[in-house]
Formats: structure tokens, sequence, C-alpha cells
């Protein structure tokens, strides 16, 4: 037991050494511009909890994820065998893989949520619009990291779906076949494909989420947290500059986000450790033979955080101006990944949140979740007539979500904003 004495010695060393770190390194002073001094608004509610969950599941699979790259061989030879050895022979091997396979689908589930809450609240809305043009940046990054990381187990899954998404560059005119043998670095998916997909997912993509998330806080630091209201707090300062409506992040929000932490990683254990596989869904059934060039596996679908825009790629199904519908699908799946980033630029509504909008917002943010959520579950189906339809009408949906922003966020009668955050 430390006497009060001993304590108070440990204060004194410790400011000494912190005034020696601060003279030469901005601890302190950063540490309160992120932390104890970023003032957010106090009415964060459930949806405010997936930021700091994404950080999280970064951080995990950036740990899982160097553990099993010291027990996996990026060779087409030997890739399938060292997931086999990590799953039996390795110890504790199943469990750091399991993590990492889980996780990406974790992954994907937080982001979702977390940019659903932005089109809930108009989080992209200015002065947030580099704020969310970054995020997109990320996703689109994040969907990359999931494509390369999912060949490398080089189950036949891993094989063909990878095969399919390669093989659509090859609808690009002129340049389309000599960029296919480009990205795979062959006349066929190879293990020089494989390891250059380890390489960019491994280093590159891991380095460059990094970066964009880094510049995502400062971004969110800089033009300060939106709200469920949607209002801006720092229009509203007390006699001495802090915000009204804001509490420092440190220490009211981060024993909030360590509750949060702690609720999200019971579920996210209860899959790891009782449905890794869920059913097919964070790993298909096909990855587990190897992978076969000779042998298609019976309908190829790629994992489900990726099948909405699949869906969206397999809607186009007749050619257009002489293009093939191929090619047509390719442009509208990228359309679909791409079209939220103008979003700020759509939203016309005098108001933020969608509590108070008009009845025309609510309605279509419902049919275009829905939709993409329609779109998710036939992607994973093998497609038949009645199922391409269906599609195709929940991704003219989708696209007409944004396409009639600026009309239907104008012409709706909304509600007034209050002056203060309500609780
Ligand atoms: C690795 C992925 C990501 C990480 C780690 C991350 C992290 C964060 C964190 C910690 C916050 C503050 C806490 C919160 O508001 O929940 C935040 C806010 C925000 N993020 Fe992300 N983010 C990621 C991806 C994205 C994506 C894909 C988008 C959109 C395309 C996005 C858009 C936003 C917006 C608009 C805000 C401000 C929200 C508000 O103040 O209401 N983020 N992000």
């Amino acid at each position: 037991m430390q006497s009060p004495n001993s304590q108070g010695k440990f204060v004194t060393m410790w400011s000494g050494f912190m005034t020696w770190v601060d003279e030469r390194f901005p601890a302190t002073e950063t540490f309160e511009y992120h932390m104890s001094r970023y003032y957010a608004p106090k009415n964060f509610n459930f949806w405010y909890y997936f930021g700091v969950l994404a950080i999280l599941m970064l951080v995990l699979q950036i740990l899982t994820g160097v553990w099993l790259t010291m027990s996996y061989v990026p060779t087409g030879e030997g890739a399938f065998a060292s997931v086999e050895y990590i799953m039996r022979d390795v110890e504790y091997g199943w469990l750091i893989r399991y993590l990492h396979s889980t996780g990406a689908s974790f992954f994907f589930l937080v982001v979702y949520a977390h940019m659903y809450r932005a089109l809930l609240y108009g989080s992209y809305r200015g002065p947030r619009e580099l704020l969310w043009l970054i995020g997109m940046v990320i996703f689109v990054a994040l969907m990359a990291e999931g494509f390369f990381g999912y060949l490398l187990p080089w189950g036949n899954m891993s094989y063909w779906g990878a095969q399919v998404i390669v093989s659509l560059a090859g609808a690009i005119p002129y340049v389309g076949p000599e960029l296919m043998e480009w990205i795979r670095g062959d006349y066929l998916m190879s293990g020089a494909t494989l390891n250059r997909f380890f390489a960019l997912h491994v280093v590159a993509l891991p380095l460059v989420l990094v970066a964009l998330v880094f510049v995502h806080i400062v971004a969110l630091h800089h033009v300060g947290s939106n709200n469920p209201d949607g209002i801006e707090i720092k229009k509203n300062k007390g006699a001495d500059g802090i915000p009204v409506d804001g509490i420092p992040f440190h220490p009211y929000y981060t024993v909030h986000d360590v509750h949060a932490m702690v609720l999200f990683l019971i579920v996210f254990c209860a899959a790891v450790f009782f449905a890794p596989e869920m059913g097919g869904y964070f790993i298909e059934k096909p990855n587990f033979i190897p992978a076969d060039p000779l042998a298609t596996p019976e309908h190829i679908a790629p994992v489900w955080y990726y099948t909405p825009y699949y869906s969206m790629l397999r809607a186009a199904t007749f050619p257009l101006f002489g293009m093939d519908a191929k090619f047509w699908g390719l442009v509208v799946m990228a359309a679909a990944i791409v079209i939220p980033a103008v979003l700020p630029w759509l939203d016309r509504s005098p108001v933020k949140s969608i509590r108070y909008k008009g009845m025309l917002s609510k309605v279509w943010l419902g049919v275009f979740i829905v939709s993409f959520f329609i779109l998710g579950y036939l992607g994973t189906k093998a497609p038949s007539t009645g199922r391409t339809a269906v599609a195709q009408f929940c991704t003219i949906i989708y696209f007409l979500y944004f396409v009639l922003m600026p009309w239907y966020t104008r012409v709706e009668k909304t509600k007034p904003e209050p002056d203060r955050v309500t609780a």
C-alpha cells in the first residue's frame, strides 16, 4: 500500500516528467485539444458509439493481422495449407483467425451503422463536407482491403470471387484485357496475384487506412461534432467561451465509450466463439476447399458486406449504346459506391437532422434503407428472372434517393430546429 507521502512524490515526479516532455513535444496540449478540452454535444445517442467502435475494429484487425502473418504463407502452393496449420497447430491460431475473419464482418457492420447515423442527422452537411469525403475514401479503401484479404486463404470462393471481380476490369473498352492481366500479374489468377494482393492487404492499405482515420479525426475536431438535433453547439457559447451544450470529451465520453466497447465485445465474442462462419455469411462454405481453377463453385457470391453492390452489378442485364451489359454493370456498381460522396451538395433542407425534416425525407430514407437490405439479400442468392427484376427496381430506388434529394428536401415542410440540444 502506498503512503500519502509516496503518492505525493509520484505526482511531483510525474508532473516533472510531463514538463520535460511538453518542452520537447506538445503532449499535454494535444491531449487537451483532442480530449479534455474537446467539447462534444451532450446529447450523443446510441448512433454515436460507432465511430469509436470503428477505431476499435481497425486496431483489432491490425493486431490479429500481424499475428496471422507470422504463420501465413503467401504462395499459391502454401497459402491454403498455412491457414489450416494456423487453425489446427498454431497455439490459439484458430482464435486469431476467427477474430480476424469475424472482425472483418463486424468492421463493416460498424461502418455501415456509422454512415447511417450521418444520413439520419445530416452529419455530411456543412461544415463537415470534407470530413464526409474523407469518410467516403475510407469506405472505398476498406472495401479494397476486404477484397484483397478475401483472396488470401486461397479457398475456392476466394479464387472465384476474385476472378469475377478482376474480370470486370476486362469490360472496360480498349484497355480492359491488358488491365486485367496487369492486375493479376499473370494470364490467370495465380500465385503472382496472391503475392501482390498480400502486399496490398498487409502493408499498403492498412497504412492508407490508418492515415485516413487520422485525418478524419483531425477534420472532425476542427469543425466539431454534429449531434442528433443537427444544430451547431459552437454557435451558442457561454461567457467562458465554452459551448453551453458541450461537455469535455474526456472523461465524460471516454467512460461512455468504454461502456459501449464492453457491450460490443460481448456480442462480438459471442459470434467469434459460437458462430464464426455465421452459417456461411462470414466465411462461405466453398472456402473450406482449396482454390481449383477447374471447378467453379455452384454459385459465386461475395461476402455479405459487398452483396448490395454485387446485386446492382448483376441488375444491368442488357447492352446499351454499343456497350455490353457487363460494362454497364460495372458503371452502375461504381456509381452506387461513390454517389453518397455528393450528398452534402444534394441535401437542400433548411434543417440537418431527420428529427426536423419533413415526411418526404423520412419516407425516402426508409425506402432507401429497405432497398439496400433487399439488394444485400438478393446478392447472396443465385439470380433468377424474378430476383433480377426486384434487384433492378431496388437499384432504381437506391439512385432515386440521391437524385431526387435536391427536390424533396426543398419542397417538404420542416419543423423548426430548437435553440438548444434536446435531452
Ligand atoms: C475506419 C473507419 C472509420 C473510423 C475509425 C471512423 C471514426 C470516426 C470517429 C471516432 C468519429 C467521431 C465519433 C462519432 O461521431 O461516431 C467519426 C465521425 C464521423 N465520421 Fe467516421 N470513421 C470511419 C469511417 C467513416 C465513413 C466510411 C464515413 C462516411 C462515409 C464517416 C463519416 C463520419 C462523419 C460524417 C462523422 C461526424 C459525425 C457527426 O459529428 O455527427 N466515417 N468517425
